[in-house]
């Protein structure tokens, strides 16, 4: 089997904000695509055997001091180069050309007029079109020998080429849905630029790692944690396809999930006949969380916790030598790392079920070279149900660190577990859940006064967090229907004893974070 992968394009990083989404989107085209900073080692580039190079936009000027340069070497590799915005600017600057701070920068949508037939780049693509620019300085004068192929309002030259040289540049982003022809742009560059054949797909990817994970494992045992998140249960999922009952699951189940999760994700692995032990541990962490307030404490006690009970149950596993961790490829590039090669990350960033380095065991981690869309392709192609592939995220340390301002108790658990079940079903039947990022419920453990049948109450109130998110580190709060908004109020204030308000969180990340704690 030729391994779908080996036929790459390396997306070099010069800054830009778009670069991951470049990665992504030569991988929807069939091509595998992997993300290296633009001042990887030239012999480590070579020896990729790269396909095709894809220079990324970036937010400096060529002319600033300390730039990122690009270096001639790149483009005489003998393969095929598309430098987008800052790339093809570093094309410029390296190649001679005239890049100037133009009078305004383009940013956002703007029109773009073709020059003759568009070149072999741009060819058969309509004379004037859209596309999506995000750039101060212009090219005002191609290279000598490349021709210009494309002019918006404020550059000159918004597309070049020298198809001799295998050399491509676009001032704008074909990589953002805001430039209509972008995809069509990127396959003209993959295919007949670089001859480059749809051969990649995320479920190509199950036949290779499944052979990868058996040369890896030999007759070992594996252990994998399962959070109930899709990553964990995605991995699990294809290491179990590759060894069978050599992998045991172990989920710790801390008392902290969401109602009826820990027993989905029994199922779901019992089901595909998966050994796993579901260790009911809730006892032992509401022990250790009793009087602990601190949002910081609570963290750090229920990490400790779960290491302690993970390595409890390792070592009543025999011979078990190796550990599956779900990092994925977002993971790898902010280590610095890359995903076919390179130095083990642990996922330790946030999350709870990072475990300690004495458990001495080597990392298996199938998803090292995946994108969270991908995963969610992976998952559904071996036959995952679609509660756990569209989950939510969900935080290691659970509902613990949604009970604000007070201690985890079995009864705050209740609550806030029972109002947030609510939540969730309601979101699923208005058919929103795949559109937020996260939903949720927090208990701010304070009490105000209500009138509930004929005699006041004296209850807490449950607050509704919804966000839309693209990656967690900025997030919009969610405008929610306001009938929903008022079925969730009503049910949770009716079913949920101990319950007599209920608000909504409307604040954005920044400032607010999206977790209360
Ligand atoms: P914040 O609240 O910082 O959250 O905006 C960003 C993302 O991280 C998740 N989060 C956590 N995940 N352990 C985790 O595994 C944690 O302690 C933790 N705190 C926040 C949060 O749910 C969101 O997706």
């Amino acid at each position: 089997m030729t391994d779908p992968a080996a036929e790459e394009v390396l997306v070099l990083d010069f800054g830009g904000q778009y670069s991951q989404l470049i990665a992504r989107r030569i991988r929807e085209r069939g091509v595998f695509a992997e993300l290296l900073p633009h001042t990887t080692d030239l012999e480590r580039i070579r020896e990729r055997h790269p396909r095709a190079l894809v220079l990324s936009g970036g937010p400096a000027s060529v002319y600033s001091e300390g730039a990122p340069e690009l270096r001639r070497e790149l483009l005489e590799l003998g393969v095929p180069v598309l430098g987008i915005c800052y790339g093809m600017q570093a094309m410029v600057q390296t190649l001679g050309g005239r890049v100037e701070g133009a009078e305004a920068g383009e940013f956002g949508r703007t029109p773009l007029v073709l020059a003759d037939g568009g070149g072999r780049l741009l060819a058969g693509l309509p004379r004037e079109q859209q596309c999506w620019m995000s750039h101060r300085d212009s090219v005002f004068e191609p290279p000598p020998g490349f021709e210009a192929l494309a002019a918006s309002p404020g550059s000159p030259v918004a597309a070049f080429e020298s198809p001799e040289r295998g050399l491509y540049g676009i001032q704008f982003h074909p990589e953002v849905v805001h430039t209509p022809y972008g995809a069509q742009i990127l396959d003209r560059f993959l295919r007949e630029l670089a001859g480059l054949e749809r051969h990649w797909s995320p479920a190509s990817v199950i036949d290779e790692q499944v052979e990868r994970v058996r040369a890896q494992v030999g007759g070992a045992g594996v252990i994998c944690g399962l959070s109930g998140g899709v990553d964990s249960a995605t991995a699990a999922a294809l290491v179990h396809r590759a060894v069978g009952d050599q992998l045991t699951c172990v989920l710790v189940d801390h008392g902290l999930l969401r109602k009826n999760e820990a027993e989905q994700v029994v199922a779901a692995f019992r089901d595909r006949g998966a050994r796993l032990v579901h260790v009911a541990a809730e006892a032992r962490f509401l022990e250790r969380l009793a009087g602990v307030a601190d949002p910081e404490r609570k963290r750090k006690i229920i990490g400790e916790e779960f290491i302690r009970v993970f390595e409890e149950e390792a070592e009543r596993l025999p011979d078990v030598r190796f550990l599956v961790q779900g990092t994925l490829y977002s993971d790898v590039i902010e280590s610095g790392g890359d995903g076919l090669a390179g130095t083990a990350t642990i996922k330790s960033h946030h999350n709870v079920g990072g475990l300690p380095e004495d458990l001495d065991l080597e990392l298996v981690e199938p998803l090292r070279m995946l994108f969270k869309d991908e995963v969610r392709a992976v998952a559904t192609e071996l036959g995952l149900p679609d509660r756990i592939v569209w989950r939510q995220p969900f935080p290691g340390p659970g509902l613990a660190i949604r009970i604000v301002g007070g201690e985890v108790t079995a009864e705050h658990l209740e609550i806030l577990r029972e109002a947030d079940a609510i939540l969730q079903e309601e979101i699923r039947a208005a058919g929103l859940y795949r559109e937020l990022w996260q939903s949720f419920c927090v208990l701010p453990v304070v009490r105000s006064v209500g009138v509930q049948g004929d005699g006041r109450s004296y209850a807490y109130p449950i607050v509704v967090r919804a966000v839309t998110s693209e990656d967690a580190m900025t997030a919009d709060w969610a405008r929610l229907p306001y009938d929903l908004l008022e079925r969730v109020s009503a049910r949770i204030i009716n079913e949920v004893p101990g319950v007599n308000r209920v608000a909504l969180d409307i604040s954005s990340k920044p400032p607010a974070t999206i977790e209360w704690e």
